[in-house]
């Protein structure tokens, strides 16, 4: 079947099977290799993307369902002249990425909290990444890196 669908500002179409995953459709079909495969079964967040402004894990919804819809990647986040929006910056400045694999599903989710949450506490922060795992364990400087991004002190934020 055919789908198509606006991703990152711009319209895309493509041949899926029914079962085709939107993670793959963005990989496969887009180039978009921002977007991870971590587990595949909805647990580790690394495929984290926006559907229709919500924070999806993308391994967790057919391409098929995204039909028509509005999809930022992590490669739709930068400012328009390609530089780091201000919570990628503070990821980089908080050494927030140790082998970057969960990092574009953590920026996809942060980017939601901060949204709803502008100025979130750490066990807001915590509670929302609850479904990004990083596999490095660096989830001090994760905290650090999205309570800067807000325009908070970071120095409080306690190692766990
Ligand atoms: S690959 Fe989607 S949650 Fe892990
Ligand atoms: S930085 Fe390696 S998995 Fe998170």
């Amino acid at each position: 079947m055919k789908v198509q669908m606006r991703v990152n500002g711009r319209q895309v179409s493509g041949e899926v099977e029914g079962r085709t995953l939107l993670v793959t459709f963005l990989r496969d079909g887009q180039g978009l290799t921002g977007t991870h495969t971590g587990c595949d079964t909805s647990q580790c967040g690394a495929c984290t993307v926006h559907v229709d402004g919500l924070q999806v894990k993308s391994c967790s919804m057919f391409a098929a369902e995204a039909d028509g819809a509005e999809v930022t990647t992590i490669e739709g986040m930068a400012n328009a002249d390609g530089s780091l929006s201000v919570l990628q910056q503070a990821f980089q400045d908080h050494h927030g990425l140790q082998c970057g694999f969960c990092t574009p599903g953590m920026v996809m989710a942060a980017a939601t909290l901060l949204e709803q949450t502008p100025e979130p506490t750490e066990a807001q922060v915590r509670h929302h990444l609850q479904g990004n795992i990083c596999r490095c364990t660096g989830y001090h400087n994760i905290i650090k890196a999205v309570m800067a991004a807000s325009g908070q002190q970071v120095t409080q934020v306690a190692a766990e």
